[in-house]
């Protein structure tokens, strides 16, 4: 019974979503099916999705029957109703008033944690990925319109002397990790499967960016890639947008699609087929990203929860950044724009010139597989939220195709945060962890003040640096050298340098085997 439960409700998902859209045979529908289907669009007011349809051709027309075949117009307009009523509710309120940082019991911080327990974390960590324990799920769906490059993001090379891509990057990382469980425990077998979400506008891109690198020496059997939904565009009136006469204008639902792509795609199915008890989620824009982090993990295990996080420490009061609070006793996410001066102020009281409101979101989690088990029952009440963008449109009174100059609709999003506050305080924790170790985010264009192709490389380089410098090498440096980039197939987080004690390495570098010794 909960079997077929979940069944309806997937499909369900996946008919909201309109994830079926690329896998559904162009069969071309009867006049009836065309009928029946047009009266649902006309009912829900969205009629004007058809208004060309009787001048396509037989393959536009079921093309474009079967792309609306996969949403429920009706829903679409509540979608929309929710998340305008949602969006003006916002305005109208005040910080809100219950806000708290979490409880002690449910943080700690790399900062000042004991030793010991950073051990404990790292080794319970390490022993569950030697296990096959713990996944990988990476969120690879948005279209990076501010980097405004046309591959996907992880194609990116933020110019290492490497040339690395963000994707190379990360898929070292996990091999790295694989081979540390390796040592640690003999299991010659380690795999952390590697699960990357990717959307309509970044799929094929990144297939064939994996396939070319060879999965970036990764088993191909370990590295799934799946689909995320979209959902329509819809114009500043409400209505659902074409982008060609024959194709509706779909966007991806937001990093927050990630939960019903999860079960419609089968990646839950995978996962416990292999006996995956620990996931970590994280976004492909970071550079620093401690892919399935061993302390993170056994952190998260340790404390028995559903969700963890990781946070960093908000640089100063107006800095613009989410933060995790406890919100009305719930945890959650609260944006800059919501917290009022004095809140964004507050000093904790335990710590002189600390912030109380301090803990940083950057979209790093830990999920308990059981919890992924419980999807079908939340799924449906995460909430969507509303991105004011130009999107060109297909005019189906002129004909014409139209490339507007300001926002003229909205796409409808949901973010994969949402979920904190349906999750009780007891399955919910934070970790403090350092940003220059942790967190760069790729979202800028070269040439822009921050978050761009140059801070992330010279994160990554100083980090190298930083960790050759511990391991007692010596780091000469040319006039504008940035650092060193020290390879994940050396170092997953600084371990593994002591080869470099004593040496000098002439900065800028690149330190990739073992042998080179700079
Ligand atoms: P951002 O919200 O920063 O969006 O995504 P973006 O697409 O990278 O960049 P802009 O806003 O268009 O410039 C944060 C993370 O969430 C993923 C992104 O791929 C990134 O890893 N994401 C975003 C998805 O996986 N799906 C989405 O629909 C949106």
């Amino acid at each position: 019974m909960a079997a077929a439960v979940r069944d309806t409700v997937s499909n369900l998902i996946g008919k909201i979503s309109g994830m079926g859209v690329q896998d559904t045979p162009l069969r071309q529908p009867s006049a009836e099916e065309v009928a029946e289907l047009k009266k649902k669009y006309e009912q829900a007011n969205q009629g004007q999705v058809f208004a060309r349809f009787d001048t396509l051709s037989s393959n536009d027309q079921a093309q474009l029957f079967h792309q609306l075949s996969t949403f429920d117009p009706e829903h679409i307009n509540k979608l929309v109703k929710r998340a305008n009523a949602d969006a003006a509710a916002a305005l109208k309120t005040d910080t809100p008033k219950s806000l708290e940082p979490l409880p002690e019991n449910a943080t700690a911080s790399i900062l000042d944690s004991n030793p010991d327990d950073l051990r404990r974390w790292y080794d319970e960590g390490l022993k569950l990925i030697a296990e096959n324990k713990v996944a990988v799920v990476l969120m690879a769906g948005g279209q990076g319109t501010r980097l405004g490059s046309s591959d996907p993001k992880g194609c990116f090379d933020i110019g290492l002397p490497s040339k690395k891509s963000l994707f190379q990057i990360q898929a070292e990382r996990i091999a790295k990790l694989q081979s540390l469980a390796t040592d640690v425990s003999g299991n010659k077998k380690v795999v952390v499967p590697w699960y990357t979400m990717t959307s309509g506008p970044t799929r094929q891109a990144t297939e064939k960016f994996f396939t070319d690198n060879n999965f970036f020496g990764l088993a191909k059997e370990n590295v799934t890639i799946f689909n995320q939904g979209v959902l329509p565009c819809i114009s500043n009136d409400g209505e659902i947008l074409l982008e060609s006469a024959s194709k509706v204008a779909v966007a991806p639902d937001g990093n927050g699609g990630i939960y019903q792509a999860l079960i419609t795609s089968g990646v839950r199915d995978d996962m416990k087929k292999r006996g995956i008890e620990h996931i970590h989620a994280y976004c492909v824009d970071n550079c620093l990203v401690k892919v399935a982090d061993p302390t993170f993990i056994g952190f998260a295990a340790s404390k028995k929860v559903d969700i963890a996080t990781k946070v960093v420490r908000k640089r100063n009061a107006t800095e613009s950044v989410g933060l995790i609070v406890l919100n009305g006793g719930k945890p959650g996410v609260v944006e800059y724009s919501e917290i009022d001066q004095d809140t964004a102020n507050a000093v904790d009281p335990k710590q002189a010139g600390v912030l109380k409101f301090r803990a940083a979101n950057i979209v790093n989690h830990y999920y308990s597989f059981s919890f992924f088990e419980s999807i079908e029952s939340w799924a449906s009440d995460l909430p969507h939220h509303i991105a004011r963008k130009k999107i060109p449109f297909f005019d189906t009174k002129t004909g014409a195709t139209v490339k507007p100059e300001s926002p003229n609709g909205i796409k409808l999003e949901q973010f994969v945060f949402d979920v904190f506050p349906l999750t009780p305080l007891e399955k919910f924790a934070a970790i403090e962890v350092k940003r220059e170790e942790e967190f760069s985010p790729l979202k800028n264009a070269r040439g822009t003040k921050d978050d761009n192709p140059d801070t992330s490389k010279q994160d990554i380089m100083q980090q190298g640096l930083r960790w050759i410098e511990a391991a007692g090498g010596i780091v000469s440096k040319e006039a504008g050298a940035v650092g060193v980039e020290v390879s994940p197939s050396i170092s997953y987080g600084g371990e593994g340098l002591e080869f470099l004690k004593g040496r000098t390495v002439n900065a800028p570098a690149l330190i990739e085997i073992e042998e080179k010794k700079a």
